[in-house]
């Protein structure tokens, strides 16, 4: 697989196989990603990789607080500006109207999209999942780092023939994460990231982007 074909194949994968994913694997991938760029090479990121019990125990007790209507633990960092502007506004509501059109669920019906978004917290079925942490004391240009570290895990693992789920919804359940990773003190979770065999039975919209006019602007010199 060249790197055009992981970066197009690559999606956010929501229904995996319990496909055992071998931990030589997981091995090979982090390695690699490790090369990943970051600011003075400063590599701020810390990664949890969760699989069998471990994984199985999250899932079990993110379940429980769902099902009790458990509050969401107090935010860390903001997953979107309060006031989203245009075009970005436009862009968020076409992605949710894609997501749960596809799930057969309306606009309105709120209760069936909480319903949808509570598979987040099973991992979408997936058998493995990474958790990335950054260290509290990192600016915008670090966190900017911990995506590209994560972009390269997820096309890493196209290229073993796994799929991948990004996760900032773990976030809103971070203490129960941390309840079974005891991190540092002085780390923040930034997201999870489900990592698995897809199910080709479970449907799976295709997003879109904006025409490259809108996102880059080429200045020619001739
Ligand atoms: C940092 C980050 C966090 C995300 N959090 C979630 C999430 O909590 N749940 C989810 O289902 N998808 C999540 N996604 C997936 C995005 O919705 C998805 O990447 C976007 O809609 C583009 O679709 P594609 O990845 O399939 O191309 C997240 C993606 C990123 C990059």
């Amino acid at each position: 697989m060249n790197v055009y074909e992981a970066v197009t194949s690559r999606r956010a994968v929501r229904g995996f196989t319990d496909r055992h994913v071998p931990r030589e694997v997981l091995e090979r991938v982090l390695c690699a990603a490790a090369w990943s760029p970051s600011g003075s090479n400063m590599q701020p990121w810390h990664a949890y990789v969760l699989t069998g019990g471990p994984l199985a125990e999250l899932k079990k007790r993110a379940g429980e607080r769902v099902a009790a209507g458990d509050p969401w633990d107090e935010r860390e960092y903001e997953m979107y500006p309060p006031a989203l502007k245009s075009p970005y506004r436009e862009r968020r509501s076409a992605f949710g109207e894609q997501r749960y059109g596809a799930l057969g669920i309306s606009r309105e019906d709120w209760e069936a999209r909480q319903r949808a978004a509570a598979a987040n917290w099973e991992c979408f079925g997936a058998p493995a999942a990474l958790f990335c942490y950054i260290d509290r004391g990192m600016g915008a240009a670090q966190w900017a780092d911990v995506g590209m570290y994560l972009q390269t895990v997820m096309l890493l693992l196209r290229a073993e023939g796994l799929h991948s789920c990004p996760q900032m919804a773990w976030s809103v359940y971070r203490r129960t994460v941390a309840e079974i990773l005891s991190p540092p003190d002085g780390l923040v979770l930034f997201c999870g990231l489900s990592i698995g065999f897809e199910d080709a039975t479970v449907d799976c919209a295709r997003t879109g982007r904006a025409p490259l006019d809108e996102t880059v602007t080429f200045v020619d010199g001739c």
